[in-house]
């Protein structure tokens, strides 16, 4: 019974955290969500970042080398022109020094390089690389032209072949300039379109997993929630069946308990019935065998005169009434033997004991308490006709020649062991369900809350050893 409410009580865990873990679970599956949007947010945030630096690192520092080109080309083509018209403030190193400026940018933004403590990143645009070429060439060109007229002034001045090649290859440099600045700025706007493009998407992606986790989230919590309805259901039907088990096995132990109560009564009645009829058989049948027997001597006084064979065939009745008388005697006292309720256990034992001896030709030891104590009826008539079941079977089963029997009894208890040298009963035979006269003996001895055990083994015999409390008064006469 224990297990099976050990069962339910397991059976049962589920349903107290299921409700716990329902709610437990929520706040998980929030923050998991969360980590999640999280993540996206830093991917997205990230990712714009990169490019935006991206731009800043690539497109600043070339546009601003651009810049830097033009600017100092114009300012060294207008110094050039002034210093050609007189202008002494002016100096031919500045425009030197310019021009070298243009070309280290110009080169910066073919090779790399630096510009004001930015780095230069060089170009990949093969068309851009083409005109910033352009723009070296006639950098280089311009320069020397710059140069011849600078040291021949007097056939360079305004209007001159010379000026006007100046003026042509400036003015080209100017476009290819602008040029530069116009195809990197087309460059950023595509980077740019191309950037957006890609924030689309991932916006779409990051809606797309949203509408993926939450159908995913859905899902699990409808599977959940049918999982947890069937283990619900599950758990109720367990429980029903543990306490339909609990019923049955109630029922079990209550006719168990019954039939037990009932074999007792039968015993009881049993021997108050073979009680009764030994003390008919022996009062009423006796007494009359008795009278009869006197009454035939009285006849055989009275018939002197009669006949040799009348009076041996009266003497032949006589010896007839003498063994009915025996037999009636034995009858009685195998139905219940005065001896138990006059003399006690103990001598009731030493009697059955010659008895049995004398049947059986079986050598019997016997070890009786110096001093009876008085026990009940009930106690003495189950020890007593355990004793007798055990001798039978020794008689009937064991094939031994010789038997020990051992009655001790105190204030506290009553044991009763009894030794064969026979062939020793085997485990089989002490558990046969078809085995009444064991059975009997077992019922017996449970009903007093006693003990019995038998063990046998093939060199020992058999021993049967009971114990009967005699604690409670009610035992003790
Ligand atoms: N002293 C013994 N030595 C050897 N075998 C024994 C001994 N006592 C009992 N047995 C074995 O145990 C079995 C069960 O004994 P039990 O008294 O229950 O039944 P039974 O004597 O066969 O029949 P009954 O119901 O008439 O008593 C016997 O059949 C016998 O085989
Ligand atoms: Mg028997």
């Amino acid at each position: 019974m224990n297990n099976l409410i050990d069962i339910m009580t397991k059976a049962k865990i589920p349903f107290a955290a299921d409700a716990k873990s329902k709610w437990s679970l929520l706040p998980l599956r929030i923050s998991i969500f969360l980590v999640m949007v999280v993540f996206l947010v830093i991917g997205i945030v990230g990712f714009s970042f990169q490019k935006g630096l991206e731009m800043i690192t690539v497109y600043a520092p070339l546009i601003n080398a651009d810049t830097e080109i033009k600017l100092n080309v114009s300012v060294a083509h207008m110094w050039v022109e002034e210093i050609l018209a007189g202008d002494t403030t002016k100096k031919v190193d500045y425009v030197w020094k310019a021009l070298d400026n243009a070309d280290k940018n110009a080169w910066a933004m073919l090779k790399g390089g630096e510009n004001a403590g930015q780095a230069i990143i060089p170009l990949k645009d093969v068309e851009i690389q083409n005109i910033v070429k352009k723009v070296i060439q006639e950098l280089t060109e311009f320069r020397a032209i710059a140069e011849s007229r600078l040291s021949h002034r007097e056939t360079s001045l305004t209007g001159s072949p010379i000026d006007y090649r100046y003026d042509k290859v400036y003015s080209a440099f100017t476009k290819n300039a602008d040029q530069i600045k116009y195809r990197l700025t087309e460059l950023i706007a595509t980077d740019l379109q191309y950037f957006k493009a890609t924030q689309y998407i991932l916006m779409v992606v990051c809606l797309i997993i949203f509408v993926v986790a939450g159908i995913a989230l859905y899902r699990f919590e409808y599977f959940r929630n049918r999982a947890v309805l069937a283990l619900h259901q599950s758990n109720e039907n367990l429980e029903m069946e543990v306490e339909e088990h609990i019923n049955t096995e109630n029922r079990l132990i209550e006719s168990k308990e019954q039939l037990r109560n009932l074999g007792h009564q039968l015993q009881t009645v049993r021997e108050e019935e073979k009680a009764h009829i030994a003390r008919e058989v022996h009062d009423e049948l006796g007494q009359t065998l008795t009278a009869l027997k006197m009454e035939l001597g009285c006849l055989n006084h009275d018939l002197q005169s009669t006949s040799d064979e009348t009076r041996s065939r009266i003497s032949g009745m006589n010896a007839l009434i003498d063994n009915t008388i025996q037999s009636v005697q034995r009858i009685a006292t195998e139905l219940r033997p005065q001896i138990l309720d006059v003399l006690g256990l103990a001598e009731a034992v030493r009697w059955e004991t010659s008895e049995f001896q004398k049947r059986t030709g079986i050598d019997c030891e016997l070890h009786l308490p110096s001093s009876d104590i008085e026990l009940s009826r009930e106690i003495k008539i189950t020890v007593f006709r355990i004793f007798q079941e055990t001798m039978t079977n020794i008689a009937r089963h064991s094939g031994a020649n010789k038997v020990r029997v051992d009655l001790q009894m105190d204030r506290k208890q009553a044991i009763l062991k009894i030794l064969d040298n026979g062939r020793g009963i085997v485990a089989s035979e002490i558990f046969n369900k078809n085995s009444l006269g064991l059975l009997g003996i077992r019922e017996r001895v449970h009903f007093l809350d006693g003990q019995f055990d038998i063990t046998g083994n093939s060199s020992d015999g058999t021993q049967v050893r009971v114990t009967i409390p005699l604690e409670s008064h009610a035992n003790i006469k």
